[in-house]
């Protein structure tokens, strides 16, 4: 897992919870890096589900609803960083629809190590989209709160329900409605 995603993570948890939490989640962790992470650097997943889950423990926020936060403020990163690749769309399920052959397309050549997803795509119209998500890593919460904030990115609204394929939440349907 890319550093960016660490640095990210830590940031908020400083900004929500303060450094106290930061350094509790670390040293609740068996982090071979220490708890130190460079943006440009890759990290085992490992460390970041060590770090969710302790927050989880320390807050009582499910590990869901923390990824789905994270992501939210994840997103912000990517408008900052990545301005050229999202005005490359006008339409948030257009842009849903792509993440698998574009987006983390490019973001596979930015970063070779990086970890990706798998979605394909079942269903597409104008106003609906069904996907799958898989991954080993389970970040299901991590692409709602990514997708939510598309929606909100092109000023438009959305109903997004998950359906478990899955019971460890490594297959995900994604079923998203435009309001
Ligand atoms: C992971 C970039 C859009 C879903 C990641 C990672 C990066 C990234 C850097 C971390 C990879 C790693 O640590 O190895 C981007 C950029 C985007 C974008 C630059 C837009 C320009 C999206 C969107 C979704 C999404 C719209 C919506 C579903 C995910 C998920 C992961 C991920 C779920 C977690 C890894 C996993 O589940 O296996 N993305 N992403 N991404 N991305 Fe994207």
């Amino acid at each position: 897992m890319k550093g960016i995603v660490f640095t990210e993570f830590l940031d908020l948890v400083e900004e929500k919870f303060g450094l106290e939490m930061v350094d509790k989640i670390i040293y609740q962790s068996e982090l071979a890096s220490e708890g130190i992470y460079t943006s440009v650097g890759t990290y085992s997943f490992s460390e970041m589900l060590q770090l969710v889950t302790n927050l989880s423990d320390n807050t009582g926020i499910s590990t869901d609803n923390l990824l789905l936060v994270y992501a939210e403020h994840f997103f912000g990163m990517i408008e900052r960083s990545y301005p050229g690749l999202l005005a490359t769309y006008k339409d948030p399920i257009e842009m849903l629809a792509s993440i698998e052959n574009h987006i983390h397309v490019e973001v596979q050549k930015i970063y070779p190590e990086a970890e990706l997803p798998t979605f394909v795509v079942e269903e597409k119209t104008e106003n609906s989209l069904t996907m799958v998500y898989k991954s080993s890593r389970a970040m299901h919460h991590f692409g709602l709160g990514l997708m939510n904030k598309t929606f909100e990115h092109f000023n438009t609204e959305a109903s997004i329900v998950l359906e478990k394929i899955k019971e460890d939440g490594t297959e995900v349907r994604f079923i998203v409605n435009k309001k």
